[in-house]
């Protein structure tokens, strides 16, 4: 134990270079698994140093405590869907939140009674008490208010992926006000508390920052909300960071940054390959959803699409060279992956080589098309990445679109007028022949009429993703090719 607490420097450094080991393994699907590993060992060194680390900790409440949370955390992620990612992760997110914001009111309320004790009983107790310089008010300061905004607006984002009632959307002219009077409010009763270690301020920061939270998110658009979670998931790392300087825990500190630095950078990524600055998905109002813009709907009554059964799509892909298979948001909400991973695998047996493009925001949360294709057990290096695949589009005989539609909108690099203009898309449209099973000529996540369902060599195919796909096998089965 003393050992332990001696080295506990050295012990948390092992942790720190473990959870940079884990964000680098996170990167790739094949290094992800040990990625995930260096992360649990790198928290069981945390956990178990931190608990030598601490001056007379209440034992059984500590234990308690992880052994509670261990039994939900387990039980949530055994059940846990796939398609409820997001919402649990927002939950979760909230969770650190709302320990910010308890460790700051406790350290404070502790601070408090020592300094009531007087230091005469404290000095006859043996206890050495420094009251809290100006530094640890401060980091007082921000990780609660970053815990609370954190606390609610991950509440909020839960409530909103996971459609509950109380997570309405707000809109309307009285927002921006609102929100720009409680911020300055809460900043402005933060300061004071700095400046005169004021507890009623304190107080009045913490509630403010708590309303905060919710009336700043609350008028982002449910599509936005993935871009708000990893946001979060960055501010939920500050408040921890901030926090650390409290305790004094320079293990709190590192992994605090490093998920604070990773989140902003998953955000800014997820913004530039939507096209967006993370300024206008918090500030510009909703996207998607109910006031996603519909332009081009008063069109497409008027364009003529090709469509054709899934029969004649088997056989024409059972016949080509080369075939690539680009999933969107539609093969998660079908849950077709299984049935995709079926058909890549028949058509490679007839001898044509099969390609996944993943475009970085498919879907709806990062990386979900890999987890998808990845929990179908299809082989990493046949899943190619948008810059990969870009250049080999021209040279494909078809195009397999399931359930994608703005990430293969041509609009994006042909029409200065679109709202997605600019966005990195996949060059579907140059493949030789394009296949596109959706349900309906409905628009996407973006609320836009896409070009490429009316192209010449674009055929629709309607249905269900997984009910079409299996259509397929069993058409390209049929024809003993
Ligand atoms: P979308 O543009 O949203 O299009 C999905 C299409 O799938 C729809 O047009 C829909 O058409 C079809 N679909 C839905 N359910 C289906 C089913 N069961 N079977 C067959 N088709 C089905 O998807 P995308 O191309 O993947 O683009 C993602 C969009 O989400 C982008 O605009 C992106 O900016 C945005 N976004 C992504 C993220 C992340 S991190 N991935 C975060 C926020 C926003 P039908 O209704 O006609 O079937």
């Amino acid at each position: 134990m003393e050992m332990i607490r001696e080295y506990a420097d050295w012990f948390y450094l092992i942790g720190a270079v473990l959870f940079i080991l884990t964000l680098r393994g996170l990167s790739g699907p094949k290094t992800a698994i040990a990625g995930n590993r260096y992360g649990m060992i790198a928290m069981a060194i945390a956990v178990v140093t931190t608990f030598f680390v601490a001056e007379n900790p209440v034992v059984w409440m500590i234990i308690g405590a992880m052994v509670l949370g261990a039994i939900v955390g387990i039980a949530r992620a055994r059940t846990v869907p796939m398609t409820q990612m997001p919402e649990t992760v927002a939950l979760m997110h909230s969770l650190v939140g709302l320990a910010a914001v308890l460790i700051a009111v406790a350290a404070i309320i502790h601070n408090n009674k020592l300094i009531e004790l007087g230091p005469d009983l404290l000095a006859a107790n043996g206890i050495n008490f420094h009251e809290m310089s100006r530094v640890h008010l401060f980091e007082l300061f921000v990780g609660c208010f970053v815990g609370a905004i954190t606390f609610t607006a991950s509440v909020f984002a839960y409530g909103k992926l996971a459609a509950k009632k109380w997570a309405k959307t707000i809109s309307g002219a009285w927002v921006k006000p609102v929100q720009a009077i409680i911020f300055i409010a809460m900043l402005g009763f933060g300061v004071h508390f700095f400046l005169t270690g004021n507890m009623t301020s304190f107080w009045a920061m913490t509630g403010l920052a708590l309303a905060f939270g919710w009336v700043w998110i609350a008028p982002v658009g449910g599509g936005d909300m993935p871009v708000v979670v990893s946001l979060l998931n960055s501010f939920s790392g500050w408040a921890a960071a901030g926090i650390g300087f409290t305790l004094e825990n320079n293990m709190l500190i590192v992994a605090g940054s490093l998920v604070g630095s990773s989140g902003a950078i998953l955000s800014y990524i997820m913004c530039k390959a939507m096209n967006r600055s993370i300024i206008n998905v918090l500030f510009g109002g909703a996207m998607g959803g109910a006031a996603a813009p519909t332009a081009g709907a008063g069109e497409q009554v008027q364009r003529n699409h090709r469509s054709g059964s899934a029969d004649d799509a088997g056989f024409l892909m059972s016949n080509a060279d080369s075939v690539v298979i680009v999933p969107g948001y539609g093969m998660a909400q079908g849950r077709a992956q299984n049935a995709v991973k079926e058909l890549a695998n028949l058509l490679k047996e007839q001898g044509v080589t099969v390609r996944f493009a993943i475009h970085p925001v498919a879907g709806r949360m990062p990386g979900h098309m890999n987890v998808l294709l990845a929990e179908a057990d299809v082989p990493y290096e046949d899943i190619l990445e948008m810059d990969e695949i870009n250049s080999d589009f021209p040279a494909t005989d078809v195009v397999l679109v399931i359930g994608a539609n703005d990430v293969v909108n041509p609009a994006a690099k042909d029409d200065p007028t679109s709202p997605i203009y600019g966005m990195p898309i996949l060059e579907a449209h140059k493949a030789r022949t394009i296949m596109v099973i959706k349900r309906s000529m409905a628009t996407g996540y973006a609320g836009l009429d896409n070009d490429l369902f009316y192209n010449d060599k674009t055929m629709m195919i309607f249905g269900d993703a997984k009910k079409v796909v299996e259509d397929m096998t069993k058409a390209i089965n049929g024809t003993g090719h």
